[in-house]
Order: structure tokens, then C-alpha cells, then sequence
């Protein structure tokens, strides 16, 4: 999709961090944007500087783990703004501690934003997409934790592969209807997922309270989201399905598939 001007966006965790970066590297670009969250004060931030930018906006509420949740998104969309060229399934939380720690609710809640969010976006728009009969693009943030395992990360981790792999078969599903698809793997990026607790819900909140593991420190260096923005607009505008921002992933995924290699010779 070179040209973005006049074009739909729906960014789901729209509100803040990468989400509201997305949201504003779209409306640079002449597009009409559509913000999704949980968080409605963050969500009106973001609208206005779509404002100012000078485009169209409008803000929904929602819960990206519920699918009647995001398929009303996809129902504001349409009748609001006419369409959904640009789909980011981008909503996101971490949780960090060993996998034998983690609760079901750990689990619980994090694939559900992570993965579920990802699934209900692709089930809610992609048929509405398809329909439409334009040239289309999904953008799903997954990180370099869906590429590389980390300790500490397990449960994040398992969401995050999941969505590398989601994204790897929509792309090609997805071909023949002029939508493409990419995935977004990046490592740090300066935005609020360090305190992801904060719109955890009370019904899946840990009895004992958030892990006393601290806040989520990663490798490398820390991107700005702008930054990360602009790769995923070059990334929608060239039809590239990766996204990762961060040279820094580049030995640790060399040893990956390394060791993958030499288990293939190992197996025989
Ligand atoms: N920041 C990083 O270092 C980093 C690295 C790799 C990947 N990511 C991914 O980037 C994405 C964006 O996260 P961020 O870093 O901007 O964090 P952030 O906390 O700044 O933004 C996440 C947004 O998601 C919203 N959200 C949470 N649960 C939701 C739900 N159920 N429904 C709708 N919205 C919900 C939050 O309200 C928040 O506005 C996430 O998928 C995250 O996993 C972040």
C-alpha cells in the first residue's frame, strides 16, 4: 500500500506507547484512523494529535480479549469511516517471571490479549476486509520474543511465537486478495509495557499481587516508538513482512537457527 492518504487505520492499543505511534505515523500520511483500547484518556491523547495532524478519527473503546468487543470495533470502522485499509492488531501486555512461577491467570491473560487479541482482529475484519475488494494490510506486533526465547519471558514468549506464526500463514493466505501482512519484532522500545498491571483485570489479577520481579528488562537498545513506527509504515508501504527493528536480534537469531541446523545433522 504505497499511498495512505484518504485510507482507514485501526490500531488496537492505540493509547499508548507503540500503539499512539502507529496511530500518528498514519495520520501523517493522510490516513483516517481509527484508536482501540482499554484506556480512554490515553485514547483521546492520541485522537487529538491525529487531529492536529489533520485527518479523520475516531476512538472505541476496546477489549481486544473479547471477539463481540473487537468485532464492534470493526462494525465503528465501517460505518464511520467506510472501511479498514490498515489493521493493527498491536494491543499488548508482559508478564515476567520462570514458567513454573507463572499462574493460570498469568497465562490467562496474556495469551489473551497477545494471542486472542491478534485472532479476534484477524476474525473480525479479514472477512470484512476481504469484501471490500482493496488493497489491504495487517500489522501484527508480535517482538523479538516470538523469535527468540528468553528466561523470564516464558509466558510472553508463547504468545509472542504464536503470533510470528500466525502472521507467517496469513501472509500467505492472504496473497491472493491484495492484503499483505507483517510482523513486528522488535526488542526495546521506550513506551509503558513495564507497567502492562495496570489494565490487567480484577478477575484475573494473581491473589498475592503482580510478581516481584520488578520491571521487564531487556536486551539492547531502546527504541523511541516513532522510530518504530516508521519501520512498520516503510514495512506496509513495501509489503515486507518482517519488521525487526533491532540489529542487536541479528546473533542471538543466527545462533537459533545454528543450533537448529546442527540438530537436523544430530537427528538423522
Ligand atoms: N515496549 C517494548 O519493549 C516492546 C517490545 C516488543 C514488543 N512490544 C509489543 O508492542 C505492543 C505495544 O506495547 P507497548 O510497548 O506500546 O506498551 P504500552 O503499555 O505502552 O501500550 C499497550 C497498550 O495496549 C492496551 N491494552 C492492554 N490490554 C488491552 C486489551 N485487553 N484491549 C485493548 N487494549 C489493551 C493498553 O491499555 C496500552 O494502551 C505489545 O504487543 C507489546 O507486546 C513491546
Amino acid at each position: 500500500m504505497e499511498n495512505l492518504k484518504g485510507k482507514v487505520a485501526v490500531v488496537t492499543g492505540g493509547a499508548s506507547g507503540i500503539g499512539r505511534a502507529l496511530c500518528l505515523a498514519f495520520a501523517g500520511e493522510g490516513a483516517n484512523v481509527v484508536v482501540a483500547d482499554l484506556d480512554e484518556a490515553g485514547m483521546a491523547e492520541t485522537a487529538a494529535g491525529v487531529l492536529k495532524a489533520g485527518t479523520k478519527t475516531v476512538t472505541v473503546k476496546t477489549d481486544v480479549t473479547k471477539l463481540a468487543s473487537v468485532q464492534a470495533l470493526a462494525e465503528r470502522a465501517w460505518k464511520e469511516l467506510g472501511g479498514a485499509h490498515v489493521l493493527c492488531n498491536n494491543a499488548g501486555v508482559a508478564v515476567q517471571g520462570s514458567i513454573e512461577s507463572a499462574t493460570h491467570h498469568d497465562w490467562e491473560w496474556v495469551l489473551g490479549v497477545n494471542l486472542w487479541g491478534v485472532i479476534h482482529g484477524v476474525e473480525a475484519f479479514v472477512p470484512r476486509m476481504i469484501a471490500q475488494r482493496q488493497p489491504g494490510h495487517i500489522v501484527n506486533t508480535a517482538s523479538m520474543a516470538g523469535l527468540i526465547a528468553s528466561q523470564g519471558l516464558g509466558v510472553y514468549n508463547t504468545s509472542k511465537y504464536a503470533v510470528v506464526g500466525l502472521s507467517e500463514t496469513l501472509q500467505k493466505d492472504l496473497r491472493p486478495y491484495d492484503i499483505g501482512v507483517s510482523v513486528l519484532c522488535p526488542m526495546g522500545v521506550t513506551t509503558n509495557i513495564g507497567t502492562s498491571e495496570r489494565s490487567r483485570p480484577s478477575d484475573l489479577k494473581n491473589p498475592g499481587g503482580p510478581p516481584e520481579t520488578g520491571e521487564i528488562e531487556l536486551i539492547g537498545r531502546y527504541l523511541t516508538p516513532e522510530h518504530v513506527a516508521g519501520r512498520v509504515l516503510r514495512a506496509v508501504k513495501t509489503n515486507r513482512l518482517y519488521v525487526i527493528t533491532h540489529e542487536e536480534g541479528r546473533d542471538p537469531l543466527r545462533r537459533r537457527f545454528e543450533r537448529m541446523d546442527k540438530a537436523i545433522e544430530e537427528s538423522a
